[in-house]
């Protein structure tokens, strides 16, 4: 996609594992993506991609409310993963079949094998890449997250690669000792490219109740509060692996995408700013992107992507 400034051509036409987008922005995984309709109307905004929620084998109803708080600077929920299953997903995403911009179809599973069984029907249903969200607990380690495991992380990931012929990107936390372990041991497992980073574990007490707000007590904090923690691991990550990087954490504005981009990022996602700023947030984001490579004399991104390490 070129933007024009008086006689200035901006190009922010990026690339992910061989898929063209046109434009970095795409959106992340549990905003306005469990039906066709909202997709399409995020697609309609001018998303460079779009992610779908995370899809599980089974329906599941998720936590019971309060399960989201708006704070001053983020988002804290605790939805539970509510998702209608991967065959009743079906409905949705064929609706989504012929699509120029990229769907991501993103999944998550207890084990190795359910993680192949729902890679399997999201490439049936024809999905441009997936991306592998390993936030759910392990089946045998309750309580602890599969994305925590390095040697999972590169299990799940070689499998799933083995079984499916679209791109893989994996997702990861940003609540572990060294997020950079756990992104070599996706790019071990030869996925085409890491998504940092997920949502980072908070809490909120009600003064007057004594009790967290939260049904789950803990939750995921999202919004401008984690750039900084989002835009330290991807720089990190970068230095490290040598597969394309999809920044994700509060973004809202172009200057926000650009620093994700200038610490190593291919392209990035938004989630919460999407509440925040409304759908056109995508449409925005790139005019000041645009913007912003005018003012410093880039003209493409492959330009400004990692030029933070240099
Ligand atoms: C309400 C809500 C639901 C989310 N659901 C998912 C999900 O199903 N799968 C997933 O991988 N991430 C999920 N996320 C995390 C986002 O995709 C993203 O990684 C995180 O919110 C940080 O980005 P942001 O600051 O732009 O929101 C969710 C976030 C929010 C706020």
């Amino acid at each position: 996609m070129y933007l024009t400034f008086g006689v200035t051509l901006i190009d922010i036409t990026t690339k992910i594992a061989g898929i063209r987008l046109k434009n970095p922005t795409i959106l992340a995984s549990g905003i306005m993506d469990e039906d066709a309709g909202s997709m399409k109307r995020i697609i309609e905004c001018d998303a460079g991609a779009i992610v779908t929620k995370s899809i599980g084998l089974n329906a599941r109803e998720g936590y019971p409310n309060p399960t989201v708080i708006e704070l001053d600077y983020g988002i804290l929920n605790a939805m539970g993963l509510p998702n209608p299953g991967i065959k009743q997903y079906q409905q949705e995403i064929v609706q989504l079949k012929n699509s120029k911009t990229p769907v991501i179809g993103s999944i998550y599973g207890a084990i190795t094998k359910e993680f192949i069984e729902l890679a399997k029907k999201m490439e049936d249903y024809s999905v441009t890449a997936l991306e592998l969200n390993l936030s759910c607990p392990h089946a045998k380690s309750y309580g602890l997250e599969l994305g925590c495991d390095p040697k999972l992380v590169q299990e799940i990931t070689s499998s799933v690669k083995d079984q499916v012929s679209i791109p893989v990107f994996v997702k990861i936390s940003p609540n572990v000792t060294n997020i950079v372990k756990i992104a070599k041991a996706a790019e071990d497992g030869n996925a085409d490219a890491i998504v940092a980073i997920n949502t980072v574990k908070g809490m909120k007490i009600d003064l007057e109740l004594g009790k967290p707000i939260l049904s789950n007590k803990i939750g995921g904090y999202s919004g401008m509060a984690i750039k900084p923690i989002g835009i330290r691991c991807v720089y990190d990550i970068a230095k490290n692996i040598n597969i394309p990087i999809i920044g994700v954490g509060g973004i809202t504005t172009g200057e926000d995408a650009l620093e994700y981009i200038m610490a190593g990022a291919s392209a990035v996602q938004i989630g919460s700013g999407v509440y925040y700023r409304g759908l056109d947030i995508f449409k925005k984001v790139c005019v000041e992107i645009g913007q912003l490579m005018k003012a410093y004399g880039y003209k493409n991104l492959p330009e400004i992507i990692g030029v933070a390490h240099k």
